[in-house]
């Protein structure tokens, strides 16, 4: 079974398999504190570290929540944050017998050569980093890496997302740390459907091609995809039917049934929107765990909500639970709106 991935072969395995559980799903809320200031400033909160703080607290603190989400994506601050009440968030999360993960990049800059493209930081130090959060309880990591269509994408830009992607994968695994692989090919743009599918026809096979250069063991690594959809200022709208037969037929050609699970991001997606189009993949048994990896499609509602009013804490949790509960029906493919 190992390729590589030293000591930690058999604990990856383990926890792959542990997020990508029945039923459940991940709950991304890794957002860096300047995108979390923009959730914040929408509900017009200002970006300091307490509101942060009772934010990620309620989100953590859902009672029941660990039934249907079975791994969160943490940002640095928050992997050593406590909540408003002084427990750990790690202990927290772990007590719901969710899997805490972190996200280790370091963001988009442009790419110099490129045609206005974007790649993503991170690799200096990152071994040192991943083996501090490894001691620090986490188990899984997130790179997020974009793909851009109305940019191209170049040829180099594709190149640079899936090397960046296989160099962060096979350091997490040498740290103990299941690798969520990620390069979102974004939504912006007026293509249709069958120009993303031939995008990420493209990029996945780059992806794969170099973690197998770089000796990565599949079955510990997660993969965060977007579905293929027509682009966000596309005239054509497409079916959840038509979402779910591109995506998995793009899936089942470029994805070995060795990686354990494929947990999809919203991308902008409504919240409904990314729940029936999960809920469409699991209409049929896939040889992989088809799953979710939401961010603004769990939070937006429980967001609003909230609005930064003690009183509706209990309010905005039980939005979050609903959209759990629902994305987790997805996963069973039972979710009948
Ligand atoms: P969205 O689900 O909001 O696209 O976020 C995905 C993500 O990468 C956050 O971890």
């Amino acid at each position: 079974l190992t390729i590589r991935a030293g000591s930690y072969a058999d604990e990856l395995v383990k926890t792959a398999k542990t997020v990508a559980s029945p039923g459940r799903g991940i709950l991304a809320m890794d957002e860096s504190n300047a995108t979390c200031g923009k959730r914040l400033a929408s509900i017009g909160l200002e970006n300091t570290e307490a509101n942060r703080q009772a934010y990620r607290t309620l989100l953590v603190t859902v009672p029941g929540i660990g039934q249907y989400i079975s791994g969160a994506i943490l940002f640095e601050e928050t992997l050593y944050q406590s909540t408003v009440d002084g427990r750990k968030i790690v202990d927290v999360l772990i007590e719901q017998n969710i899997v805490p993960g972190i996200k280790v990049d370091k963001g988009l800059v442009p790419l110099a050569g490129s045609n206005d493209e974007s790649w993503c930081q991170g690799l200096d130090g990152l071994a040192s980093r991943s083996a501090a959060y490894y001691q620090q309880g986490a188990r899984f990591a997130k790179w997020r890496t974009v793909v851009s269509i109305p940019n191209g994408p170049s040829a180099l830009a594709v190149k640079e997302a899936a090397w960046g992607l296989a160099r962060y994968a096979a350091i997490s695994q040498d740290n103990g740390l299941v690798p969520i692989v990620e390069p979102e090919i974004l939504l912006d743009g007026e293509h249709n459907i069958d120009r993303t599918f031939e995008v990420a026809q493209k990029v996945w096979a780059e992806v794969f091609f170099y973690l197998a250069e770089n000796n990565v063991l599949f079955e510990g690594i997660l993969l965060k995809p977007s579905m293929v959809t027509p682009g966000a200022e596309s005239k054509e709208k497409a079916s959840p039917q038509t979402v779910a037969d591109y995506t998995l037929k793009l899936l089942h050609r470029r994805i070995p049934p060795a990686v354990p699970g494929i947990m999809f991001l919203s991308g902008g997606q409504s919240e409904v929107e990314a729940t029936l189009n999960l809920n469409a993949m699991n209409q049929s048994p896939n040889p992989w765990h088809v799953s979710f990896s939401y961010a603004r499609a769990l939070q937006n509602t429980a967001l609003k909500t909230w609005g930064g009013r003690p009183e509706n804490v209990k309010a905005a949790q039980d939005a979050l639970l609903f959209r759990a509960k629902s994305n987790s029906l997805a996963q069973l493919g039972k979710y009948t709106g």
